[in-house]
């Protein structure tokens, strides 16, 4: 695997992504509060770019673990103030994010099991492919940091470079 630098690296990350992260859908979870002062698409792009790191790193595929990464929460709606679905939120969301997801994108089989599975075992069906139980863990390791994170982590640096490079679209 070629030796590449951090840098490169995120750039590489965001060329994975950029169709997603230019949806105004896509955007909109920047108005939702996730965990602590992090909002949903911030929480998102930490889990998307860990586990995009992660399947890169372990020969696994990277491309999935980022797109489905991405759009694990994908679920538009402020949880905080209640659950349009019928059910629990930790139970619900994971469906709804992957209805969102494919009424929206072509989105891969690999990539509906990482958005789909990334609650189990609260959801009953367990993840069929290694790229989902990545996924699964960076989500439960960031939940907890980004509730006590003391500064910035990756998701934000990633968002403003998509920013800077036009990556987001026309400002809304
Ligand atoms: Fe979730
Ligand atoms: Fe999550």
């Amino acid at each position: 695997m070629p030796k590449t630098t951090d840098f490169a690296l995120c750039e590489e990350y965001l060329q994975t992504v950029r169709d997603l992260l230019a949806h105004p859908d896509v955007q909109s979870m920047r108005r939702f509060a996730q965990h602590g002062r992090v909002d949903c698409l911030i929480h998102c792009l930490n889990v998307s770019f860990a586990g995009y790191r992660v399947c890169r790193f372990l020969g696994l595929n990277s491309r999935a673990a980022a797109r489905g990464g991405l759009l694990h929460d994908f679920f538009l709606y402020d949880w905080h103030k209640g659950n349009p679905y019928k059910g629990l939120h930790a139970f619900t969301h994971p469906r709804a994010a992957a209805e969102n997801a494919g009424r929206r994108f072509e989105i891969t089989d690999r990539e509906r099991d990482v958005i789909a599975k990334h609650m189990w075992p609260l959801t009953p069906r367990p993840p069929r492919y290694p790229e989902s139980l990545v996924v699964l863990i960076a989500d439960k390791i960031y939940c907890v940091a980004e509730a006590f994170a003391p500064s910035e982590l990756m998701g934000a640096r990633l968002y403003r470079l998509a920013r800077e490079k036009g990556l987001l679209g026309a400002p809304r």
